[in-house]
């Protein structure tokens, strides 16, 4: 059959009812790290995407970097997510959680009582972060995990798939990149490590594996997926001499761990650096499962990414924030969408998060 952005795509179990992803969005409306209603009705004014993609969800105490993202390690947390699922799945849509673990990328003043700030070395990412109580900030230095950190965290991964699970989730997604934990393993400007964690590549791309691995042994590969940004450019990334080796290292790994699919950002229609020369086609062929692009595409661009054959499926992210019916629209052949609130996206409340029209 042609693809196309309204064809309907098998992905491991689930059957998606066109190749359109919502990306995911962090949009800090979870106060106390729990989503609320507002969440679940958010997601579901959205469920005619084929698969939605939630905002970053922290999977420990110390991922909870930034204000008011929810989390998935405790019962009320699972027991929120399942009101949210629940919605979702009864407007006929389907939905992963993408766990985000923001590691250096956070502030003590975000975390909970015994978070810590945690990466692989005692590198801060450059720049300031918003906290809600004190404004913006410095990025700390974190704490450089030691080997049980680093256990810790990878069965702090499993456990909250495990969650997922019986949350409702029909899949888990990784986030590898943005410049959050799992990236800053596999990025050696934050990674300065010189054991099995650290310097070669295969060492830098461990944690990912890992994780990747140990949540594939607990919920199995069909309901696994990766999210990856090979380019850098956000959280003090940067693309390497090794880079390309690094990624398609990467692509292999996950085609024999045979993950549900791997979720490629090209940032720089936003401004950041061009992916390498070929990398995506080349991991595509090197993974042979399913591949979603990311970054500012349209309805034209993604068709076109469809078709001749660089993608399985298209995520848009402002698009849909601003759009919740974009799939009705883009069958419609509306280009003319309601643009993004920037200043809205992070603030509480549902202005500028469940108040954009619905036609
Ligand atoms: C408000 C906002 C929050 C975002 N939060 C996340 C996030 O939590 N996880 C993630 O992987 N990407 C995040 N992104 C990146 C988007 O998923 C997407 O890759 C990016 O917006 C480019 O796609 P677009 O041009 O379709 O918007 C965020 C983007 C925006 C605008």
């Amino acid at each position: 059959m042609t693809q196309t952005l309204f064809s309907t795509y098998q992905l491991g179990r689930i059957t998606l009812a066109n190749r359109i992803v919502m990306s995911p969005m962090t949009r800090s409306r979870s106060p106390g790290n729990v989503p609320d209603a507002h969440v679940a009705e958010y997601y579901a004014q959205r469920a005619t995407a084929g698969l939605i993609v939630t905002e970053g969800t922290s999977p420990s105490p110390d991922g909870l970097g930034y204000a008011r993202i929810p989390g998935l390690f405790s019962d009320a947390q699972q027991t929120a997510w399942k009101v949210v699922t629940d919605a979702v799945h009864a407007a006929g849509g389907k939905i992963a959680v993408q766990f985000m673990h923001t590691g250096r990328v956070g502030h003590q003043a975000n975390l909970p009582a015994g978070g810590r700030v945690v990466g692989p070395s005692a590198v801060a990412a450059p720049g300031e972060m918003y906290t809600d109580s004190q404004g913006m900030q410095a990025h700390p230095v974190p704490v450089a995990m030691t080997e049980a950190d680093i256990e810790k965290a990878i069965g702090e991964f499993v456990s909250a798939s495990k969650r997922a699970v019986a949350a409702g989730f029909d899949l888990v997604e990784l986030h590898g990149a943005n410049g959050y934990l799992i990236d800053q393993f596999l990025n050696a400007a934050s990674n300065q490590r010189t054991d099995r964690w650290g310097g070669s590549l295969e060492n830098r791309a461990r944690f990912a594996v890992e994780v990747a691995r140990r949540t594939v042994a607990e919920i199995g590969a069909d309901r696994v997926g990766i999210r990856l940004s090979p380019a850098g450019g956000n959280g003090g990334m940067v693309a390497d001499a090794n880079t390309t080796a690094l990624y398609l290292h990467l692509a292999k790994e996950f085609k024999t761990l045979k993950l549900a699919y791997i979720h490629m950002i090209d940032h720089s229609a936003m401004g950041a650096p061009k992916p390498p020369e070929g990398l995506f086609a080349g991991m595509k062929e090197a993974f042979g499962g399913t591949f979603i692009l990311a970054g500012g595409l349209t309805a034209a661009t993604a068709e076109a990414a469809l078709t001749e054959r660089r993608a399985d499926l298209v995520a848009f992210g402002r698009p849909f924030l601003s759009n919740p019916n974009l799939v009705a629209k883009f069958q419609r052949g509306e280009t003319n969408l309601t643009p993004f609130n920037f200043k809205l996206a992070y603030t509480p409340g549902p202005e500028g998060y469940t108040d954009y029209p619905a036609n």
